[in-house]
């Protein structure tokens, strides 16, 4: 295993209504969601694991008047995926300390005000709701998992409080929306570069894809990664998929087994994956099993032990690159809560000095300042590479592969867009 990364990995790496309604009742809405797909057609249950929005009204917030800047941060502390919004938490709280230590921005404290929704779509509503309404939020950071961004989204969206995702790669999330921006990349290049990492690198003729159709991230990657092996003369020999309430996964690994694929792509999150890995050895599938950044947390081996080994995934940054900016930040990050960052990390510790920056040039507590500030951000080197936030409110950057094996991440390459 290279532990030097090439550099490549980081350098080219208002309203109208009182309450507006969102979701299925929407009667009153922005132009810009008015003019979009946005906010109607994410229309739905609340209960759905899919980024739907419930229906619920939406006061637009009121102007700021704090004298800390209050940062509301919505993220999944319990539940399935616990330590994607843990290690979020973590190093938001490790950023926020050390911007304040230096001088925060138009010299008020950062404070921020964390809402757990138990990693369910469901919960998504009334948390970004309470840290609006009641906590009279200035800024919204979160979600991870797209599904709950997507939830989020029209709520900010409506509010027109500037909501900033550090690590939701799902296309939908930012499309169409004023208000709603990322940090990360997004899943048509993810899924694409790991097509090229297949067939390239792995010398894959023949893929199978095991989707989970309740999370937005998985149906979206899976779409991507099927149409792009396709056309780079690959063949898709079986496409399979489960809820997500479902844990046993043998009934599709048994047909995507009669049809003998090079690599199979299974891109969920953590806890998923790792129960799939493991049934699939069991069932004598020993292919490498291919994923996205959904696959990062130190859990997997938990819950998949050998079985995750031979598995290749994508990611926002190699915890082992030499680069000072990351070592740096991988060395505090370990100090302060004893284990290695995972992408996650990394993603929330940028994005808060990127919002820490945003107002910094926004100049005051206007949200439309901030709102336009954060879309001219150019060239902010972080941990996670360059990044500049492009007209669509997403990044374009190199991203990682990584490896598991031995029980451990190993660094392979790099893939620049
Ligand atoms: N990109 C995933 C999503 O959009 C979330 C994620 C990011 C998971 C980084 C792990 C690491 O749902």
């Amino acid at each position: 295993m290279h532990l030097s990364l090439r550099s490549s990995l980081r350098f080219p790496l208002s309203i109208f209504c009182g309450a507006l309604l969102i979701g299925t009742l929407s009667g009153c809405k922005t132009p810009e969601s008015a003019s979009s797909n946005a906010a109607s057609s994410e229309a739905g249950s609340s209960n759905s694991t899919t980024g739907n929005a419930a229906s619920v009204a939406v006061s637009p917030a009121k102007p700021y008047e704090g004298e800390t800047l209050i940062w509301g941060e919505f993220g999944s502390l319990t539940g399935d995926t616990a330590t994607f919004g843990t290690s979020t938490h973590n190093a938001l709280t490790m950023a926020i300390a050390e911007i304040n230590a230096k001088g925060a921005p138009l010299g008020k404290k950062i404070e921020l005000r964390t809402e757990d929704n138990g990693s369910q779509v469901s919960q998504v509503t009334s948390v970004v709701k309470k840290l609006i309404d009641q906590e009279g939020a200035l800024v919204i950071l979160g979600e991870v998992a797209s599904s709950r961004s997507l939830a989020a989204a029209p709520i900010c969206e409506a509010a027109g409080v500037p909501m900033l995702s550090p690590s939701s790669t799902n296309p939908k999330v930012t499309i169409g929306r004023k208000w709603i921006f990322r940090s990360c990349f997004i899943d048509s290049f993810q899924g694409k570069a790991m097509v090229k990492f297949a067939r390239a690198d792995l010398k894959a003729k023949t893929a199978a894809v095991l989707t989970n159709n309740g999370q937005d991230y998985s149906k979206g990657l899976s779409e991507v990664f099927a149409q792009e092996f396709k056309a780079a003369g690959g063949t898709i020999v079986s496409e399979q998929s489960y809820q997500d309430t479902d844990s046993d996964f043998r009934a599709q690994l048994t047909s995507l087994k009669a049809k003998n694929p090079d690599v199979i792509y299974i891109p969920d999150y953590y806890n998923k994956c790792g129960a799939i890995a493991g049934q699939a050895r069991n069932l004598g599938l020993n292919q490498p099993l291919l994923g996205g950044d959904g696959w990062d947390s130190p859990k997997i081996f938990d819950i998949g032990k050998a079985a995750v080994n031979n598995t290749y995934f994508t990611n926002h940054y190699a915890p082992m690159d030499k680069n000072p900016v990351v070592a740096k930040f991988v060395t505090g990050y370990r100090e302060k809560f004893g284990e290695t960052p995972d992408a996650l990390a990394a993603c929330a510790y940028d994005a808060a000095y990127i919002m820490a920056d945003a107002i910094k040039r926004a100049g005051g507590t206007d949200r439309d300042k901030i709102r336009d500030a954060l879309a001219s951000t150019k060239g902010f080197v972080g941990v996670t590479g360059t990044i500049s936030i492009n007209k669509d409110h997403n990044v374009t950057k190199p991203l990682a592969v990584l490896k598991i094996a031995g029980g451990k991440q190993e660094f392979v390459t790099v893939v620049s867009p």
